[in-house]
């Protein structure tokens, strides 16, 4: 929001999360956060917004309320404005082996808990099915680790820390040990240098007409 703010100074802006935003961040008065779930319905009026954003909820979002979330999101924007997304999926390139061996513990723990990563990239389909038309949809082959410069190293602490904060899932759920998880762990950050990995992610937008 703050990023919006200063690049569009014309522009009200509302945002929502269940968490509050870091208190590091200052936000001008054009913004207007609100706590809220989205799961619940968001808090606007229909047609209201010529632009809306939505970045990395697919982990808050089970795969059975995205059609929800669509409409949701497609009710509060005016007709001729503009949708965007910005999330993940489940697939990374030039993975190894602990790598690979996380993302079948994800396939296997999160589908359990109706996370589905399955069919993200293929998320643009949701978009012309809630009625959306000029869909569009990039992938975008995010590096993962210092090899990559700065934002490489920003991804890979990012993921390495979701990594991590899985394990009571992994552990208490698919009876994984936990000795056996930290290993695992522990080789990302090497793995990821010495394979050059990235991670696959998809913006897609699509206006309301
Ligand atoms: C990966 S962070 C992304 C944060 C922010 N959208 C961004 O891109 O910088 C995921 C965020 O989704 C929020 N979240 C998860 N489930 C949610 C829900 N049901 N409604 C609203 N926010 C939710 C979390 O609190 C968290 O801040």
């Amino acid at each position: 929001m703050a990023e919006m703010a200063q690049e569009f100074p014309q522009a009200q802006i509302y945002g929502i999360d269940t968490d509050a935003p870091a208190s590091h961040i200052q936000f001008s008065s054009q913004c207007h956060f609100n706590n809220n779930d989205i799961l619940k319905g968001l808090p606007y009026h229909e047609n209201t917004f010529h632009f809306v954003h939505q970045r990395l909820l697919v982990g808050g979002i089970p795969t059975s309320q995205w059609p929800f979330i669509l409409h949701e999101l497609v009710r509060v924007t005016r007709p001729g404005g503009w949708i965007e997304l910005l999330e993940t999926g489940n697939i990374y390139h030039h993975a190894g082996p602990a790598t690979a061996q996380l993302r079948a513990w994800w396939d296997e723990g999160m589908t359990i808990h109706g996370f589905d990563l399955s069919s993200v990239p293929t998320i643009n389909r949701l978009l012309t099915n809630h009625g959306l038309i000029n869909v569009h949809m990039e992938k975008i082959q995010v590096p993962l680790g210092a090899w990559a410069g700065r934002a490489g190293e920003l991804l890979g602490i990012d993921i390495f820390a979701v990594f991590k904060s899985l394990k009571g899932v992994y552990v208490n759920k698919l009876g994984i040990q936990p000795e056996l998880f930290d290993e695992v762990v522990a080789h990302l950050p090497k793995e990821w240098e010495c394979h050059h990995t990235t991670y696959e992610f998809y913006s897609t937008f699509g206006q309301k007409p």
